[in-house]
C-alpha cells in the first residue's frame, strides 16, 4: 500500500455502529440495577425484618448489579459469576474500576459456572434478564435451582425475572428509541412444540448504520407455574410472584411490582419470581 492510500484510509470516518461498544448499549437498554436492588431489598426486609448485605449475581455478564450492590451500603458484599471472560473483563474495566477502593474490596468477580463455583452462602441470589432460560431441559433447570438453594443462607431469597404473554409466543420485532440509538428486540424464531425461542438484540444508529445481532439468545420460555413447581421440587419452601402494576393513563406497565396470586391477561408481561429456602 502506498503512503497516500494509507493516509486516506485512516481519515475515513467510521460509522456509528463500528465505533459503538455493544456492552455500553446493552447496559443502557436493558439493565436497571437500582430498581432491581430496591425490589430485592424491599422483599427481603418485608420477609425477614432486616436488610440483606450479601448478594450473589449469577450469569452476571458485566456485573453491573453486583457493582451497584456494593455501592449501596458500606457493609454490602457481592460475588458475581459468569462463564465468559469477555463480559467479565469489560465489567472489570468499566464498572469495577469506577468503584471506590472500599467498595471494590467488597466485590469478587468469579469466572466460572454457576453450577459449580464455590462462593460463600449469601442472603440474596439474583439471576436477571432471563439468563436461566438457557436451561432448556427440566432436569438442568432443577439442578440450577438446587444449586442456588444450597448457595443461600437460611434467611435468604432467590430472585429471578421471567417474561411471557401471547406476544412472547410468536416472532416479532420491536424498536425502542434510546438516547442516540435504537434498541431492537427481535423474536426471530418461536417453536411451539418445545416452547423454545431464538431472540436477537440489534442496535441501529442515526447515521443509518446498524449493529446486527449484537446479542443472541436461545431460550426455553418457562411459564410461571412451571417455575413455581420446579422451585418447590428443588428444596425451596415458598415461591411468590411479583406482578407489575398498570399506569391508568397509558395502560402500560408502571414499573411497580406487587405480590399477586392472580393476574389479568397481559400480552407482554415481565414478572419477578421470588423463592425462599
Ligand atoms: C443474558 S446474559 C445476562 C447478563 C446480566 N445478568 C443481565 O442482567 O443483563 C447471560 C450471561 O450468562 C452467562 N452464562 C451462561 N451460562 C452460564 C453458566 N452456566 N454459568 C455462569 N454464567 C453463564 C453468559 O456468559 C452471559 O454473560
Amino acid at each position: 500500500m502506498t503512503p497516500v492510500a494509507r493516509k486516506s484510509k485512516s481519515r475515513r470516518k467510521r460509522n456509528e455502529a463500528a465505533r459503538a461498544d455493544r456492552y455500553v448499549l446493552y447496559e443502557a437498554s436493558v439493565q436497571e440495577p437500582e430498581a432491581d436492588i430496591d425490589l430485592a431489598e424491599e422483599i427481603f426486609e418485608k420477609h425477614y425484618g432486616r436488610k440483606p448485605t450479601r448478594l450473589r449475581e449469577d450469569f452476571c455478564g458485566t456485573a453491573l448489579l453486583a457493582c451497584e450492590w456494593v455501592k449501596r451500603h458500606a457493609k454490602n458484599r457481592a460475588w458475581a459469576i459468569d462463564l465468559d471472560p469477555e463480559p467479565l473483563k469489560w465489567g472489570h474495566e468499566h464498572n469495577v474500576l469506577k468503584l471506590s477502593d472500599d467498595a471494590r474490596a467488597r466485590l469478587e468477580l468469579v469466572e466460572g459456572n454457576v453450577m459449580s463455583s464455590p462462593t460463600p452462602p449469601t442472603e440474596v441470589i439474583c439471576a436477571f434478564n432471563f439468563s436461566y432460560f438457557l436451561f432448556r431441559e427440566r432436569r438442568d433447570l432443577k439442578a440450577y435451582f438446587e444449586c442456588a438453594r444450597t448457595g443461600l443462607e437460611d434467611e435468604g431469597l432467590l430472585i429471578l425475572d421471567a417474561y411471557g404473554g401471547a406476544d412472547a409466543l410468536r416472532t416479532l420485532s420491536e424498536t425502542r428509541e434510546m438516547d442516540g440509538f435504537d434498541y431492537v428486540w427481535d423474536q426471530h424464531r418461536y417453536d411451539p412444540i418445545q416452547n423454545r425461542v431464538v431472540n436477537y438484540i440489534h442496535f441501529e444508529f442515526e447515521d443509518g448504520s446498524k449493529m446486527k445481532r449484537a446479542f443472541r439468545y436461545e431460550w426455553r420460555l418457562w411459564s410461571l407455574p412451571e417455575l413455581r413447581d420446579l422451585l418447590l421440587e428443588s428444596g425451596f419452601s415458598k415461591v411468590d410472584v411479583y406482578w407489575e402494576g398498570v399506569d391508568e393513563e397509558t395502560e402500560e406497565g408502571n414499573g411497580e411490582y406487587s405480590l399477586e396470586e392472580e393476574a389479568l391477561d397481559d400480552p407482554a408481561w415481565v414478572a419477578y419470581v421470588v423463592a425462599y429456602p
